[in-house]
């Protein structure tokens, strides 16, 4: 984003699970800022133009040999810079210090005393309550290097100010880093001069002008709305700068939540004015599903269905290139961390399921990629969506994956079965929100278990499925532990299913955490 470029913060990703963090943090105070691998091109680092660098933290030592290779040559840069933990060693070694091992790594509480104060010290009280990590510690400073703080048995801080270098052996991105903003603050803000204008006001404005220029004034885009927060306020942002010549395309797979594909498109047409193309496909897609019983077939069965449909409608749309109008662009609501985990320092994470999301490019439509939410973190999107006044209940929508009800229902997906966990989960959802609970939890939902159990009701012996009930609490669905829900409202959840839901006569409550579980039973 040119227009920004001055005032970013880049920080350079060593491997450390804080990294993102980091960003946040400087984000929090309206200054923007990037995580980069650090193994990039040093080019890659100046076409941002940014205003300093961070180093982050890491879990390798200096002499490992699988330390992630950082070109030495960006401590040349005269780029302000802040090396945390691993940064602080990467200096060190690189600058002609000496670091040495320790056997034991050590993380935790730490009191500082604050030496010297300075910039990056400037207005924090002498002694500092700081989240350590204490591994390989610096021996000897590089040259022009001085101690600014130290812990009762550790160097907590060192600075070159001539040379714009300053780092800290803690971690001033966690919560337990008491004044671990105002230290990034004064780094950001005071030391580099970064301009804290990021805010959703001009994220919008930029936002919108750069897909206006994009698209041109002629040229049409398509969008997959799943009905979700990212999709959604990318279809708002792109419908902004382009009016109707945006077209979304909303999907019936068969496996929707109870009266979604109605709601949606009202949402989406009468209080966002967009453009929407609905397709009711759920017969194709529950014929196809006839039979499949193993999940990662039926994420497949959904995912190439999905494209097909989606397909059809955007040939439709191209057709009509020959009556003047042509489609050269596909809207995607793609996030920020899906952007640096595909990049990280450690490649692509592993794949444990084959996720897929709404929208995936028909690779052979060679349509351009418009990614308006490319920069930004969740809670960024939120914020973005509530200065478009779009409703909380998209904004707050809990997380639905693509193949939907699908891999809630163990074994075969029948119509019948899908109509019975739509009116479990519909009685889930209501009873979590009458108690307050649907924004505390990342996910609260029912799974349909194709197993019978007898059960008795008024004067007759009952023979049907089971339902389970997950609602967990988590970060951003990588890690989660079970929510230990009140036992009022599982009861109500219960009573409720148990007696208005035909086919489900027993309900039971999952209490496994992830890992080993996964939020999804499929
Ligand atoms: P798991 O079950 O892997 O889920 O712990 C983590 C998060 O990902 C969502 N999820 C999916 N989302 N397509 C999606 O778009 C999928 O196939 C899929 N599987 C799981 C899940 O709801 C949770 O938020």
């Amino acid at each position: 984003m040119p227009a920004l470029a001055s005032s970013t913060i880049v920080i350079l990703d060593f491997g450390s699970q804080y990294t993102q963090l980091i960003a946040r943090r400087i984000r929090e105070f309206n200054v923007f800022s990037v995580v980069l691998p650090c193994t990039v091109p040093l080019e890659r680092v100046l076409a941002l133009q940014p205003a300093g660098i961070v180093l982050s933290g890491g879990p390798s030592s200096v002499y490992d040999d699988a330390a992630p290779k950082a070109d030495p040559k960006l401590l040349e840069l005269g780029l302000p810079m802040l090396g945390i933990c691993y940064g602080l060693q990467f200096m060190t070694h690189h600058l002609g210090g000496k670091v040495v091992s320790a056997n034991a790594r050590e993380y935790g509480h730490a009191e500082v005393h604050v030496e010297e104060t300075t910039k990056l010290f400037h207005g924090l009280p002498q002694t500092l309550e700081v989240w350590m990590s204490h591994g390989d510690h610096a021996e000897k400073l590089a040259p022009g290097f001085k101690v600014t703080a130290r812990t009762a048995n550790a160097i907590a801080a060192i600075a070159d100010e001539s040379r714009k270098m300053w780092a800290v052996q803690f971690h001033p991105e966690v919560a337990h880093t008491k004044q671990g903003m105002e230290m990034l603050r004064n780094f950001a803000v005071d030391i580099c001069g970064a301009k804290q204008d990021w805010t959703p006001e001009h994220f919008i404005a930029t936002t919108v002008a750069k897909i206006r220029e994009q698209v041109g004034p002629t040229g049409h885009a398509i969008c997959g709305l799943s009905g979700g927060v990212d999709s959604s306020v990318a279809a708002v942002l792109v419908a902004k700068a382009i009016g109707d010549r945006l077209t979304c395309i909303f999907v019936n797979n068969g496996v929707l939540r109870k009266d979604e594909f109605a709601k949606v498109q009202q949402t989406m047409r009468d209080e966002l004015h967009l453009n929407v193309v609905a397709v009711d496909a759920s017969e194709r897609f529950l014929s196809k599903l006839a039979g499949v019983t193993d999940p990662e077939k039926k994420r497949k069965v959904i995912g190439n269905e999905f494209i097909a449909v989606f397909d059809d409608e955007a040939a439709k749309l191209l057709a009509a290139e020959a009556a003047g109008e042509s489609v050269a662009w596909l809207v995607q609501g793609t996030l920020y961390p899906d952007v640096i985990e595909s990049s990280s320092v450690h490649g692509p994470s592993h794949v444990i399921k084959s996720h897929h999301n709404v929208g995936g490019l028909p690779e052979d439509m060679k349509l351009k990629l418009i990614e308006p939410l490319r920069d930004l973190f969740k809670d960024e999107v939120r914020r973005i969506g509530r200065d478009l006044e779009m409703p909380e209940e998209i904004l707050e929508r809990q997380p639905f994956p693509g193949p939907g009800l699908a891999v809630r229902i163990l074994g075969e997906v029948t119509p019948e079965r899908v109509a019975i966990l739509q009116e479990a989960d519909a009685i889930c959802t209501a009873e979590i929100k009458r108690a307050g609970l649907y924004r505390k939890v990342w996910q609260s939902f029912a799974v349909l278990l194709p197993v019978k159990s007898v059960g008795v009701m008024g004067d007759q012996r009952t023979y049907a499925y089971t339902c389970a009930i997950r609602a967990v609490e988590s970060e951003d669905g990588m890690t989660a532990d079970w929510a230990a829900l009140p036992y009022e409202v599982l009861r109500a959840i219960s009573s409720r299913i148990v007696s208005e839901v035909r086919g489900i006569n027993r309900v039971v409550y999952d209490i496994t955490s992830k890992p080993p579980g996964t939020i999804e039973w499929e």
